[in-house]
């Protein structure tokens, strides 16, 4: 088998083209191919009509974004239903009373456009490139180009060319946005608007000209600046605007396809043999590249640049979901994640020292400062409030985050994490745990009143998860120690001693203390996952028995699986996957990836495909809001942890594949392993490692018990690989 037949231009070969100097090519225009291109078959998202049902979730879709900046994907005119956004990544308003929430930033692409409802309407979402398009066809042709510039992150471009004249919204370039206060100014050509006090600062112009057949075109350039705490200034944001116009369209769009190609080199997927989840795939990929910046710190809320929803809140979703595609792919982006992490740790150490512990206690859900930002309360469907108790008692953030840092490090050897300004993300939480654990008098360490991930179970002791992440956090902190250091000594001492629920009679881990004594409830005589169980029964019916959110004690086998038992993933899968409601979009992914370890390829691919669509489908009924960008970094997770086994290692790269489902003809990957790009391809029977020379690859069930280096072949025979002569 071959290694990835170039799906993905090779950015060395592919250079910026520069701009010519001959009039600009109209999207109508036939024969301006570089603008206007048509779907691509396995690269393109494509949504046919108009729904105004549906206009709020296929904005979600179609967002394009840059990393700080997204803009949804609405059309122009926007319309009845549809709820256009524009979001700057950690940039939030805060009403008296109210949790932070995203602050909207001015609408640029708005455009009038005249209507027409005969219209035959098609956009697709060309994620190769990053390029939104929409054509419509009937009594007013429309054509238009949209993209949010990933080499210049700021800069985004609207091209519309009619057969009508389309006309600037409310005759204003930056249209007002309902219920926030902007200043709007304008100086020769180009209109400004400032959100008053921190916020957002865009300029924009509109250049309108005449193209063949009197058609008319419309290019919107905007440059869009912001700040979580402050006003930027607006220099930098006019001389940004100011330069990318003297570049001119053309080679916007050359560098931003450029910038995109980059990126798809170094995390090529393709799953040759099924189609169609290789396309949501890459659907997913394309919105965890497009959410995270890669410069100074980022703020990825669960939503990303998406949408709104829950009020764009820095979850664990990011560390632990989304990051370690980044980390494998591209880890400037996944340091900018740690930073913003790694900058709010004042006040998880204000919050540690306010409930009289030591170290650092990281919010369940973060916004601006770092401090808490949870809902203390939610409204039920029936009106009824309900207490929201996640921001008080689901501490496993805290050794997340940890995870996540030693994860950045591990594939990509940065050293920040070890030896520079990030241990602290290890060692001031580390320290949180060590002052939080109780010890009983029989000597061992417990951790009462806890949320797990498994959210229908509140204020629970001993949660399994919690408890051996602790575990892992307190040993691999110890280990950025010095030996004989007292307080690595204490800290692995009380990591012996620490309770993690496992029961070797059963073989399996109990959730936590109690759970096998509660109603022995499987999802099945519920309903069909996914679903949210505790609507459906109720919570305290839920929170009596055995029915799980999502994966909880199974997400161990996931994340840490040196650190549980060996061969306890069967028992604990037998036990948990038929309790589990997957009533959180993360947990579908988790389940496959654990399935595919399991050698069970046909009930992994199934949950995998299920996790891929879930807002292309809108599975969930909750696309509107965003996507789920958790669910997306799960996906990417299945195939590389479960498919292909493959984990960044101390001393190289290790791989342990697993069988492939019957409908697949191969696995292909692409990945950064101490910055050197990795292709693996695996097929029914053979394993192809190459990219980058010299890289080690480690591999159990070798033959001959050797380390390999790229480039290497292998053939499968039993459970053995062997290289091939
Ligand atoms: C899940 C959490 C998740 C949050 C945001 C909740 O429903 O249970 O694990 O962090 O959604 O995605």
């Amino acid at each position: 088998m071959n290694l990835p037949a170039a799906g993905v231009p090779d950015p060395a070969r592919t250079p910026a083209r520069p701009a010519p100097e001959h009039a600009r090519p109209g999207p109508l225009d036939p024969t301006a191919p570089r603008w206007w291109r048509p779907p691509e078959p396995h690269w393109s998202i494509v949504l046919t009509g108009d729904d105004p049902l549906r206009r709020r979730v296929d904005g979600a879709l179609l967002t394009v974004a840059d990393g700080r900046f997204g803009t949804r994907g609405t059309r122009e005119e926007c319309g009845v239903g549809c709820e256009p956004w524009v979001m700057a990544a950690g940039v939030y308003r805060q009403a008296p009373g109210d949790i932070p929430r995203p602050l909207p930033g001015p609408l640029w692409f708005r455009l009038d456009v005249p209507g027409d409802d005969d219209a035959h309407e098609r956009r697709w979402l060309d994620l190769r490139r990053g390029v939104l398009h929409r054509e419509r066809d009937g009594a007013s042709r429309l054509r238009s180009v949209r993209f949010a510039s990933l080499a210049r992150p700021g800069i985004a471009l609207q091209r519309t060319s009619s057969d009508q004249r389309p006309t600037v919204a409310d005759g204003s370039s930056l249209p007002v946005t309902v219920g926030v206060d902007q200043r709007r100014w304008s100086h020769d050509d180009v209109e400004v608007s400032e959100t008053s006090g921190i916020g957002t600062i865009t300029a924009a112009t509109c250049t309108e000209w005449h193209e063949g057949e009197g058609r008319h075109v419309v290019d919107r350039l905007a440059s869009l600046d912001a700040h979580p705490t402050r006003r930027p200034a607006t220099g930098p944001v006019l001389a940004a605007l100011e330069h990318a116009r003297t570049q001119g369209a053309e080679t916007l769009l050359a560098e931003h396809e450029a910038a995109w190609a980059a990126r798809w080199a170094d995390a090529e997927v393709a799953i040759l043999g099924d189609p169609e989840l290789e396309l949501a795939v890459r659907f997913g990929l394309f919105h965890l590249m497009a959410s995270a910046a890669d410069q100074d710190e980022v703020a990825v809320g669960a939503r990303g640049l998406t949408g709104p929803a829950y009020a764009g809140h820095v979850f664990w979703d990011a560390d632990v979901f989304v990051l370690p595609f980044l980390a494998a792919t591209h880890p400037p982006a996944s340091r900018a994640m740690l930073e913003y992490r790694l900058r709010r740790l004042p006040a998880a150490r204000e919050r540690a020292r306010a409930s009289g512990h030591a170290g650092c206690r990281l919010p369940w859900e973060s916004a601006v400062d770092g401090s808490e930002v949870t809902p203390t309360s939610t409204v039920a469907l029936d009106g009824t409030e309900l207490p929201v108790r996640t921001g008080e008692l689901e501490e496993h953030i805290v050794a997340d985050v940890a995870w996540a840092a030693w994860h950045h490090h591990l594939w990509s050897g940065d050293r920040w994490v070890t030896r520079g300004p990030g241990r602290a993300l290890l060692l001031e939480t580390a320290r949180y745990w060590a002052s939080r654990l109780e010890q009983d008098a029989d000597g061992t360490a417990h951790l009462r009143g806890v949320i797990g991930p498994d959210e229908y179970h509140e204020d629970v002791d001993d949660n399994a998860y919690t408890n051996v992440m602790v575990r892992w956090h307190l040993t691999r902190a110890a280990e950025l120690l010095a030996p004989d250091d007292d307080e690595a000594e204490r800290w692995r001492d009380l990591a012996s001693r620490l309770v993690d629920g496992y029961d070797p009679r059963r073989g399996c881990h109990e959730q936590f203390a109690g759970y096998f004594d509660l109603e022995p409830l499987q999802a099945a005589a519920v309903g069909t996952p996914p679903m949210a169980a505790d609507v459906l029964l109720g919570r305290e019916r839920v929170a009596g028995s055995q029915l799980i959110k999502q994966a909880d004690v199974l997400l161990l086998h996931h994340l840490v699986p040196g650190a549980v038992p060996p061969g306890s993933l069967p028992h604990d899968l037998d036990v948990y996957l038929p309790r589990t409601a997957h009533g959180s979009s993360l947990s579908p992914a988790v389940h496959a990836s654990l399935l595919a370890r399991q050698r069970r390829p046909e009930e992994a691919a199934a949950l995998l495909r299920l996790a891929a669509l879930i807002d292309l489908d809108d599975v969930t009924d909750t696309t509107a809001g965003g996507l789920h960008l958790a669910a997306m970094g799960g996906v990417w997770q299945a195939l590389a942890f479960g498919f292909l086994g493959v984990r960044p290692h101390p001393l190289g790269l290790a791989l342990d594949p697993r069988p492939l489902p019957r409908a697949w003809d191969a696995l292909e990957l692409t990945v950064r392993f101490h910055d050197q790009r990795v292709r693996l391809c695996l097929g029914h029977d053979h394993l192809e490692v190459a990219g980058a020379a010299g890289v080690a690859v480690l591999l159990p069930g070798t033959v001959d018990g050797a380390t390999h280096t790229t480039p290497v072949r292998l053939r499968r025979r039993d459970e053995h690989w062997s290289p091939e002569r």
